[in-house]
């Protein structure tokens, strides 16, 4: 498949932008401040903090799975069956000051703002990161 461009200038702190790549959804996320803060609150309760998984791109390695810590960009599939987990931005967990991340509502696994799976759920690995890079500051490519 072809490479997709996203257009990232007009998406607002804390919104989720979606498109497609190689016939599957493909998420863009402008991380606030909280968001970010957020990671590091959780990182004693991740399933797959290494990210190790093959065709991984090493930029989905770090803390924040990304090449900017603002920009998220990922795959909307679950690595469990393969659902579409959505995208909760209050309310999330019991954690304190961790209010956004992704729910599986198929089996109930749990991610957090940079697709890292939660312990104690079906998902076995993070959601994946696509390959990507910055064309400008107004443009992703993916793929
Ligand atoms: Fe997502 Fe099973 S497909 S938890």
């Amino acid at each position: 498949g072809a490479p997709v461009e996203m257009k990232i200038d007009k998406i607002e702190p804390g919104q989720l932008v979606r498109s497609e790549w190689r016939g599957s959804p493909v998420w863009v996320i402008r991380r606030t401040q909280a968001m970010i803060d957020s990671l590091s609150l959780v990182e004693d309760n991740l399933r797959d903090p290494g990210s190790e998984q093959p065709q991984q791109p090493e930029y989905a390695k770090n803390q924040h799975r990304s090449i900017d810590p603002e920009w998220f960009v990922a795959v909307g599939i679950c690595t469990h069956l393969g659902c579409s987990p959505q995208f909760i931005t209050r309310d999330f967990g019991s954690m304190e000051g961790v209010d956004a991340g992704f729910f599986c509502p198929c089996h109930g696994s749990r991610f957090d703002i940079a697709g890292r799976v939660y312990q104690g759920v079906p998902a076995p690995t993070n959601l994946m990161i696509p390959p990507h890079y910055f064309v400008d500051d107004a443009t992703i490519l993916i793929g």
